[in-house]
């Protein structure tokens, strides 16, 4: 089958280490179903994947790329997939929690295949409402996204949110969400571009990266990292939340202690979200009508076009790869 896969990791050139090419099938296993991929979408985690960059090292290789995809179970049911890849969710309430939780590309192969065998209870039924492109692009930064705003942050509609960034496929998961859920969402983008996306999405304000605002929020979600790691801090209420999702651009910034402690700010990390918060968001997203923002659709055969598109940052949203019906 064909498939997009790392087979020798490159830190410095992450592209070289990309093949298109073919991988053995998927062979039958208990407590596992095969799923014929109708669409896959890419996160910034593939990119890490190229460079070796992983949870659980080592990465066996070959590994098949991709944690998200929308596709059809054997008897045609379009499914989704959640992206945890453990077979079980443990004994634990929170299934995240567990040292061995992972997602597809990292121990079980990834969906950026013809098919892709998953965990039986990773699949979950397709509402009608959303389309396959649309499916694929909801697993990872929408399931993030949503338990950062409503598990993480608990925020209640009214609130005030700040979302680093615009473009990314989790950053606009952030402001559709928000905006979805009544919350007051404001953006900090780098460019005229951004603030146009988020507004185009309903985001009530919109500021130049690292500008002092107006008034603090409640909470702010800050998946780049470095580059806005203390504009977060400044940004936000006294007893207000900083959600940490991400570090697009770099994962060692600088605290000044004091300004965690006086105004007694919470720094919540989090990752990913539980079967369950993937079935409420799934549900919520059909219900609202909500539709995740693509920027770029292709066959799966030119991912590396989609891959170049991440590493430049020149797509405003998520970037889908589709096989044949
Ligand atoms: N915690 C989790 O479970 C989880 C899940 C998914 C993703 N992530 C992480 O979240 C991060 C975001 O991923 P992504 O897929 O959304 O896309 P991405 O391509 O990594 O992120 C691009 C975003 O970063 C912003 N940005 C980039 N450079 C910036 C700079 N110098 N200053 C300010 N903003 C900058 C961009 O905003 P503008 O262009 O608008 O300025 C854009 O919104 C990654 O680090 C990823 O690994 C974590």
């Amino acid at each position: 089958m064909l498939a997009a896969y790392v087979e020798k990791p490159n830190k410095d050139n992450p592209l070289s280490a990309l093949v298109v090419g073919q991988r053995p099938d998927p062979q039958p296993r208990d407590g596992w179903e095969i799923v014929r991929v109708e669409a896959c979408s890419l996160n910034r985690h593939d990119i890490w994947s190229l460079q070796g960059v992983t949870q659980h090292p080592p990465l066996p290789l070959p590994m098949i790329l991709g944690c998200d995809a929308s596709g059809r179970r054997a008897d045609g049911t379009p499914v989704i997939l959640y992206p945890g890849a453990k077979g079980d969710g443990g004994s634990r309430e929170d299934e995240t929690l567990d040292p061995c939780f992972n997602v597809f590309s990292e121990l079980a192969q990834g969906t950026m295949a013809d098919y892709v065998i998953a965990p039986v209870r990773s699949i979950l039924p397709r509402p009608e409402r959303i389309p396959a492109l649309d499916g694929a692009a909801l697993g990872t930064t929408w399931l993030t996204a949503y338990r950062a705003i409503f598990s993480k942050a608990r925020l209640r509609p009214g609130q005030c949110m700040l979302v680093q960034g615009s473009s990314g496929g989790l950053s606009t998961a952030l402001v559709q969400l928000g905006v979805a859920a009544g919350l007051e969402v404001w953006v900090a983008s780098r460019s005229s571009d951004g603030h146009s996306l988020a507004e185009r999405l309903g985001a009530h304000r919109t500021w130049a990266s690292g500008i002092a605002l107006p008034h603090k929020v409640d909470a702010v979600f800050d998946s780049v990292g470095e580059s806005t790691w203390n504009h977060s801090l400044e940004s936000v209420k006294r007893g207000g939340t900083v959600v940490v999702l991400g570090r697009t651009t770099g994962a060692n910034a600088t605290t000044n202690i004091p300004s965690v402690f006086r105004p007694q700010i919470k720094i919540v990390g989090t990752q990913l979200g539980t079967l369950n918060e993937m079935r409420d968001m799934v549900n919520f997203v059909a219900m609202a009508g909500l539709r995740p923002v693509i920027g770029k659709t292709m066959p799966l055969e030119h991912a590396e076009a989609g891959f170049r598109a991440m590493l430049e940052g020149s797509v405003q949203g998520k970037i889908v790869f589709t096989r044949p019906d």
